[in-house]
């Protein structure tokens, strides 16, 4: 395992990474990716296998999106109606979630491992057309993407009559403009078809009814990268790795305020976060201590300290942590953190980030942005986190998530993350703040303490 700048030494964790293909100098190239990485070594092997047999090798390994939501992928394949086509295979490659970063990454280093995965992926759920949607800032990414698409069609992976098939594919590189919302995926296909990048009301799913109105797939970057490792080396190999309904690796961001952030590799459920955050990443800086982290995207509910040693288990951090791995970002920020500050800022970017579809985000993310903003600067009243509880109940009521949203996508619940998780770990203390700036504010003394 190396982390994202290639300079992490290599650790015994993990026979086969996806980093460990990412030779820094070449990688992308198809030479390379061919001669050191066996690219599109699978595709005989996938052809070679009815396209079912290929879904259930992929539902066999337990496969779970890496995306987010962490559905089962193979789970997701069975789902297309039978025999209605056209049918499409959309990438999601949009990666706005805040500091999640490994799937350019993916694009920079490693671009043919992703169309080899898309290669079987359409095999398997027997698509002739794949699209990749790039979020729009990820200019290297696309351009090598962009390239290797086109050495793959001049090699024979892609167009017609893959490797003596009979199986054709086109893969269409589709760059989007950089807003959060395309990632969700009913906003992806809305921008894909031109329209504004607005969510859509489901059902129908994608499968039933995706990108203009036929059956659609998609599925997050490193999910479809996993694919091919799958079917060269089977269903248990993945499986053996991890453990319960978490098999398998995924690839975690670490951010904020650690001695060496970057993507690191790691088995499932058989690490920890403090293998992850203070043995890969190197634990907090500068001697500081840990504060708190957020351990899947901006969208997850914070955790403290005293669960470091729980395991990287998607089951296990929903249901036990009531918090989520997410998009697989986590931030760690120091005893030198103000909470209220970065409740604050994520607050802000979901309502800078919300399409306005939704009456109940597009009016209560603003609304919750400002009421941090002000308790993040002295101007806060001491009931504003219950304000804040109470614009939450509008959004999901009971703050129940994800049963009983009042909006059509994730964003909505979202917005409740940094809020549900000020009121479950820093409850006393930002009320005493709050009556402390109330008491300034109104001109009276406060006893230090
Ligand atoms: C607001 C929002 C943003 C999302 N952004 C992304 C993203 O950038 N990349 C991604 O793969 N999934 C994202 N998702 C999740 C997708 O909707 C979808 O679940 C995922 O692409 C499915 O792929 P997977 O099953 O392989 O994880 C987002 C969801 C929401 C609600």
């Amino acid at each position: 395992m190396t982390d994202a700048s290639g300079k992490g030494g290599p650790t015994e964790t993990l026979m086969v990474t996806k980093f460990l293909r990412a030779r820094p100098q070449d990688s992308w190239t198809i030479d390379a990716a061919r001669r050191h990485n066996n690219a599109y070594q699978t595709l005989d092997k996938a052809f070679a296998m009815e396209p079912d047999a290929v879904v259930q090798a992929v539902s066999d390994s337990v496969l779970r999106g890496k995306g987010g939501a962490g559905f089962g992928t193979g789970q997701k394949w069975s789902f297309l109606p039978k025999d209605v086509f056209p049918r499409y295979l959309c990438v999601n490659a949009d990666e706005g979630e805040p500091c999640t970063f490994k799937d350019h990454m993916l694009l920079e280093r490693d671009p043919h491992q992703l169309i080899e995965g898309i290669v079987v992926a359409a095999f398997a759920i027997r698509t002739d057309l794949a699209f990749v949607y790039v979020r729009g800032e990820f200019a290297l990414a696309a351009d090598r993407l962009g390239q290797a698409i086109r050495d793959a069609y001049d090699a024979g992976f892609l167009g017609k009559n893959i490797l003596g098939s009979g199986f054709d594919l086109d893969l269409v590189l589709h760059r989007g403009a950089g807003c959060y919302i395309a990632g969700d995926e009913t906003g992806l296909l809305s921008s894909l078809e031109g329209e504004r990048a607005m969510p859509r009301i489901k059902p129908p799913f994608p499968a039933a009814q995706g990108v203009y109105a036929a059956p659609t797939i998609v599925n997050n970057v490193e999910t479809i990268s996993t694919v091919p490792h799958i079917i060269r080396r089977g269903a248990k190999w993945y499986n053996a790795m991890g453990e319960n309904r978490s098999t398998g690796t995924r690839i975690f961001s670490v951010s904020g305020h650690v001695e060496r952030p970057g993507n690191y590799e790691v088995e499932l459920a058989k690490t920890s976060f403090r293998d992850l955050i203070e043995g890969l990443a190197g634990g907090v800086r500068d001697g500081h201590t840990l504060k708190f982290f957020i351990p899947g995207g901006a969208s997850s509910p914070w955790l403290m300290p005293q669960h470091l040693d729980a395991p990287l288990d998607m089951d296990y951090v929903q249901g036990e942590l009531k918090s989520m791995l997410g998009s697989g970002a986590v931030m760690v920020f120091d005893d030198t953190t103000d909470p209220l500050q970065v409740a604050w800022r994520l607050g802000k970017f979901f309502e800078h980030e919300s399409c306005g579809k939704c009456t109940p985000c597009r009016e209560g993310s603003g609304w919750i942005a400002k009421v941090l903003y002000r308790m993040a600067n002295g101007q806060g009243r001491s009931d504003d986190l219950d304000l804040l509880l109470s614009f939450g109940n509008n959004i999901v009521p009971g703050l129940n998530a994800p049963f009983a949203q009042t909006t059509i996508c994730a964003l909505g619940p979202s917005t409740m993350s940094p809020v549900v998780s000020l009121n479950r770990w820093f409850r006393d203390e930002i009320i005493e703040r709050m009556r402390a700036d109330e008491t300034r504010r109104a001109g009276l003394a406060v006893t230090p303490a």
